[in-house]
């Protein structure tokens, strides 16, 4: 025999066996097993192949094509026989893993309402009684709305107020709901009587700040509005919301979206005002009895006219206060980085 049919021989041998071998094999591992030993690196036709240096320059590729034909003949045997095995394995195992669909699932425990959205909806309800309707904006404000439109312009010492993320050279995520504002002004005719609500984000983070929290933003725009309407709406809200008895107080302040600007005070709901509970100093107000709940004022005229909008016929209010800060205030709580902690310890005690 010459050393080609030797090696023909051998290779249809080899051909014979492995595809003996495979149907015969009794799991698919058993089967991936004998495909290492044919087709593997080191496997037997790797090994006939390296006494093709025994051939001669013509026969050399007639058995490389022959070898390559046993080579893809074996492998579709393999791709075939693993396909009906792994079948028959998931078969098996579905049947023995048989569901019992009888069994108790797990509890998942009911839900309350988080503080945040419990400020919003009573602060929503109650403004909704006053006629104010809510509103939301984009968390990513273009700079000319979270800042110019608010008279508050580039290189304006005012910006640092507001530690800013900024998203590229024009865009910011919104440090305040003061935009919304804006967006109100330009898509809606006055009278307008809006509430708008959302998370703001302000690079700062500690015992007192978050960088992302909420806020609520009032405003109202009428033929006539003074600072007295202001006082008044901020007075029925401050107790709607904190209860009956407190006072409010304006405390003269800046801010670049209203002339004139006041801080908002009110009350030290904890102690009552006295500064002090069971004779110990209040630690919510510092013993003052008063405590800030935000900032507010008349719209500045600049701000109608980014907006187009014709003053003095148009003239309005604005106010807005943190959520979380009411949250505090309302419920004593310590340390605001509960609230995004979504602890259902935390979260339990809101249960109405
Ligand atoms: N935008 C202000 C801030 O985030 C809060 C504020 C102050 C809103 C006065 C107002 C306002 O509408 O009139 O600090």
């Amino acid at each position: 025999m010459s050393q080609s049919e030797n090696l023909q021989t051998k290779l249809s041998e080899l051909k014979a066996q492995a595809l003996l071998k495979m149907s015969e094999a009794a799991s698919s591992p058993a089967l991936y097993n004998i495909k290492v030993e044919f087709l593997g690196k080191n496997g037997l036709l790797t090994e006939i192949m390296k006494e093709m240096g025994k051939l001669s320059k013509e026969e050399k590729p007639l058995f490389g094509k022959l070898v390559n034909e046993v080579k893809t003949a074996l492998e579709s045997k393999y791709d075939e026989t693993e396909l009906v095995l792994k079948k028959s394995e998931l078969d098996l195992k579905m049947a023995a893993e048989e569901l019992d669909l009888t069994l108790p699932g797990y509890p998942s425990g009911r839900g309350s309402e988080h503080p945040v959205g419990k400020v919003i909806h009573n602060i929503a309800q109650i403004m909704g009684r006053l006629g104010y309707s809510l509103r939301q904006g984009p968390l990513i404000e273009k700079d000319y709305y979270n800042f110019e439109a608010l008279n508050i312009p580039a290189d304006h010492p005012a910006r640092d107020m507001q530690d800013t993320f900024f998203i590229d050279k024009t865009h910011v995520l919104r440090t305040h709901t003061s935009p919304i504002q804006i967006h109100s002004l330009e898509s809606e005719t006055p009278p307008l009587k809006i509430i708008g609500v959302g998370s703001v984000f302000r690079c700062d983070s500690d015992i007192s700040h978050l960088p992302q929290f909420h806020q609520i933003e009032g405003m109202y725009v009428d033929r006539k509005v003074s600072m007295s309407d202001l006082k008044g709406t901020i007075g029925f809200f401050v107790r709607e919301f904190f209860g009956p008895g407190l006072k409010t107080r304006f405390r003269p302040s800046f801010f670049p979206f209203t002339e004139p600007s006041a801080e908002i005070d009110c009350t030290c709901p904890i102690c009552k005002g006295k500064g002090q509970s069971n004779n110990i100093g209040c630690s919510l107000c510092k013993s003052s009895g008063w405590i800030e709940i935000g900032g507010c004022g008349l719209i500045n005229p600049k701000v109608f006219a980014h907006a187009n909008v014709e003053y003095p016929k148009w003239q309005g209010f604005a106010f807005g206060f943190g959520i979380e800060r009411m949250a505090i205030i309302k419920y004593g709580i310590e340390d605001i980085r509960l609230f995004p902690e979504n602890d259902v310890r935390f979260l339990r005690q809101f249960e109405s």
